[in-house]
């Protein structure tokens, strides 16, 4: 299947991204969920334009848009004005829904938009005029009163996908499991079939459960709510998080398998336990411990987070880039990296020379648990949560496992278990 990269966010593989709605009436609301939103877990944001009071006036429209990118920076928006023949609050005709999709993409707020199919030849004009500017298209169809047969929504799905969208999506309402079965079913034949990301919702409480099974059967995206629900049978971000870290576990990929050489690098997400298990293998095997973090304070003479606050990030990562370079002289060592070493290509390549990465990878809980009263974390200063963990641990997830040579869980694992574990693979 085809990915779409939407900002920083891929659609179409791993884990099914989570978006958040919006659904403010003015821009006191706005400022309210956009910050709750912040500190979720959510990939993405979808600004529901249609509870927005006079949306239809471009100022307004863009306000708020402003508004949600200034206060969740980093994460994509997709605009919706959901009709009200789709389950949405806009009663809008042809020339007015255009109008208002326009202005948001007229914005530069906005990454993504969703384009609802019915709306025909008006649907096809939005669509190009999104593509000329860069913006990518969700072209949508949403039946609030029933669902169709599997290979019904199978063959609408192929219509939708020749209109050139880069997304498409359907979402149904089932009466009885039998049709929540049709969705699955028709979600499953689309794995084969469509060769661009897809979204396939079954509402409704009977069909919740198809909100959190994406990477089973195909779907992309997941909308989850963050406070206020824009859909029946949506549920709540952090569980909806958690489930698909619980599933995605479940079937992960068996680790790569690497011979060991030299020194023992570990790498991984704040909290996991690196310097922990870092001192049980120096301390009791004889290695060299190399603790990144303590030798740039040690160097700079100050903290890392007093580097943060003077100097900014960008001094820091310098700071842990020239150190990497010098690890390559060091031999029997065990080396704890700090939680952004790995995320720059050119830190894993010469860590790489130094030796054997080991990827310490914990659940957002195990790690909020440990790191929740920690003063020395300038990366979570003002986001001390679990949702704004799960999105950063999100973030640096592909750069973690492309760096790794070996990958070990430690939620509910104890440091001696993990250093057995590190030993095993380096003998
Ligand atoms: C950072 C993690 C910290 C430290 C710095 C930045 C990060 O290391 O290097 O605060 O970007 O994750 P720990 O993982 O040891 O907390």
């Amino acid at each position: 299947m085809k990915t779409v990269k939407v900002g920083n966010v891929v659609l179409g593989q791993g884990m099914p991204a989570i978006c958040a709605p919006v659904t403010a009436r003015n821009a006191a609301e706005v400022l309210v969920q956009a910050r709750n939103i912040m500190n979720s877990p959510a990939d993405l944001i979808e600004f529901r334009a249609d509870y927005l009071n006079k949306y239809e006036k471009p100022p307004a429209l863009r306000e708020a848009l402003q508004s949600v990118r200034m206060e969740v920076p980093g994460r994509p928006v997709l605009l919706t004005l959901r009709t009200t023949r789709e389950g949405g609050q806009a009663d809008v005709d042809d020339k007015q829904y255009k109008k208002i999709c326009m202005t948001a993409i007229d914005s530069r707020s906005i990454e993504l938009i969703d384009i609802e199919f019915s709306r025909g030849k008006t649907a096809g004009e939005i669509i190009s005029y999104a593509k000329e500017r860069g913006i990518k298209t969700v072209v949508s169809s949403h039946d609030f009163s029933r669902t169709p047969s599997a290979s019904v929504m199978v063959r609408a799905m192929h219509d939708m996908a020749a209109t050139g969208a880069d997304i498409v999506k359907t979402a149904v309402m089932p009466s009885g499991t039998e049709d929540v079965l049709e969705v699955l079913s028709a979600s499953n034949t689309l794995k084969q079939e469509l060769d661009l990301p897809y979204i396939f919702i079954s509402m409704g409480s009977e069909g919740a459960f198809t909100r959190v099974l994406g990477e089973q059967f195909g779907s992309c995206l997941t909308f989850a709510s963050v406070g206020r629900v824009s859909a029946p049978g949506q549920m709540d971000c952090d569980e909806v998080d958690r489930m698909l870290r619980v599933f995605h576990r479940a079937q992960a990929a068996p680790q790569k398998e690497t011979p060991g050489h030299g020194n023992i690098v570990l790498g991984g997400f704040m909290g996991v336990g690196k310097s922990t298990v870092a001192g049980i293998l120096a301390d009791r095997y004889g290695k060299q411990l190399v603790e990144m973090d303590a030798m740039i304070e040690k160097q700079a003479g100050m903290s890392i987070s007093e580097i943060f606050e003077q100097y900014g990030e960008a001094r820091f990562r310098q700071l842990e880039g020239e150190l990497c370079s010098a690890l390559s002289d060091y031999d029997n060592a065990v080396i704890s990296c700090g939680g952004g070493t790995l995320m720059r290509e050119e830190n894993v390549r010469k860590l790489k020379k130094a030796g054997t990465i080991f990827l310490l990878e914990a659940s957002p809980d195990t790690v909020y648990e440990r790191v929740r009263y920690s003063r020395t974390r300038p990366m979570l200063t003002g986001h001390m949560n679990r949702g704004y963990i799960s999105w950063l641990m999100k973030q640096r997830d592909a750069a973690y496992h492309a760096a790794a040579d070996v990958v070990l869980t430690v939620d509910g694992v104890n440091a001696e278990d993990t250093v057995a574990a590190i030993l095993r693979h380096m003998s």
